[in-house]
């Protein structure tokens, strides 16, 4: 029997429907491959900065430090400002545990019928890797004049040549193991500094990976042809920014961003790393009992195949993906009227 020790941070809104739900399949798979989980509850949250003023204890990065893993549900409240959450509670552990690759896988499932016509069950299988510790998202910057005509905000961003190689380097090595193809999302046409620096780095990573076939493609562009042809893509490089609307954009594809999954992972393991679903706290369907828990869940699946249970992992993913193709369970989100907690069920019966 191996025992993982798990933080779980459920935060607002759904997050509070949906980690139940993953907790609930990781135990199910757990007891069928001798893995035992022991959580370890937080309250951190936007409930809490109301009452308490910060979204996690002063000393709140050393009280996980120690954990396996940290499986997150969402934040993000109306009436606190986003940056607060963000910046209150997820960009410290990615940072501060140095979760510098940010995965995040999406598919569309055979009964899913996604809204773009072309995007066929079996053929769109593809991963965005995205940087996650710097690039866009910078502390950098400033607001001064503030409430005079000249009123100016300044932010920078930070792409390091250490920054750049180790996603790129992750990203090829990830593209080696799938289909051995890579994209690398650019604006170096526009963006005349920091760009052309991503692209010359991905380039010489590029040429010690010379088993993956790799290209260029400007973020507008790159853009339209996943829409247009989502299929031929496998492995999408791009920064913090870059990386984050390109993984909304293909979770859309998949038919709901609910049931997006990410990883934000620290590949040395010298922290723990943070897992938890694309989508946010939902305010307008909190408290239903309505969200889809499905990107809760293939993100446990992911939080398994990081902590070495490869085939658990793989039993969540044949569960769901049973569901999804044998049986009409769905939650509002992909057409249909089951709750979270049937849905949830539903997985439960298909594991195997
Ligand atoms: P959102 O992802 O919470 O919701 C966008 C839309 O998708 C909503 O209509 C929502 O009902 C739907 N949706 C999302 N997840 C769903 C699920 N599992 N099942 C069914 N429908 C689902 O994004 P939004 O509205 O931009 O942000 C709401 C709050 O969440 C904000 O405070 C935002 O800052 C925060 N947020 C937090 C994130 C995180 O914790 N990682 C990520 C994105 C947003
Ligand atoms: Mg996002």
């Amino acid at each position: 029997m191996t025992t993982h020790r798990i933080a779980l941070i459920p935060g607002d809104g759904i997050g509070q429907e949906v980690l139940p739900a993953a907790c609930a399949v990781l135990d199910a798979v757990g007891k069928r491959h001798a893995i035992r989980f022991d959580y370890d509850a937080f309250d951190w949250s936007c409930a809490r900065y109301l009452s308490e003023g910060a979204m996690m204890p002063a000393d709140g990065l050393d009280q996980v430090r120690g954990h396996d893993a940290i499986l997150l549900g969402a934040v993000g409240a109306p009436g606190v400002p986003d940056h607060v959450s963000l910046w209150g509670l997820l960009i410290p552990f990615r940072r501060s545990f140095r979760q510098y690759v940010n995965l995040r896988p999406i598919r569309v499932f055979d009964g899913v019928e996604s809204p773009v016509r072309r995007a066929v069950a079996g053929e769109v299988d593809l991963v965005v890797v995205r940087e996650n510790v710097e690039g866009e998202y910078g502390e950098i910057g400033g607001r001064l004049n503030r409430g005079f005509p000249e009123e100016t905000a300044i932010q920078e961003s930070i792409f390091t040549r250490a920054g750049i190689t180790r996603i790129a380097d992750f990203a090829f090595a990830l593209a080696a193991r799938r289909n051995g193809r890579l994209t690398s999302a650019t604006k170096s046409n526009g963006i005349i500094h920091t760009m052309p620096f991503w692209d010359e780095v991905v380039a010489e990573r590029a040429a010690l990976h010379p088993e993956v076939t790799w290209g260029s493609e400007h973020i507008d562009a790159l853009c339209a042809k996943l829409v247009l042809d989502p299929a031929r893509f496998d492995v999408i490089v791009g920064s913090n920014l870059f990386g984050d609307i390109l993984s909304d954009l293909a979770a859309a594809i998949a038919g709901s961003i609910g049931i997006a999954p990410s990883a934000n992972i620290n590949p040395e393991r010298d922290f723990p790393s943070m897992f938890e679903p694309v989508h946010g706290s939902a305010p307008d369907i909190a408290g239903k009992g309505v969200a889809n828990p499905l990107g809760a869940i293939w993100t446990a699946a992911l939080m398994l195949e990081h902590l070495g249970h490869a085939d658990a992992a793989a039993g969540i993913e044949t569960a769901m993906t049973a569901v999804l193709a044998k049986t009409p369970v769905r939650t509002p989100d992909l057409g249909g009227t089951a709750t979270t907690t049937d849905f949830t069920g539903a997985v439960l019966e298909y594991l195997p």
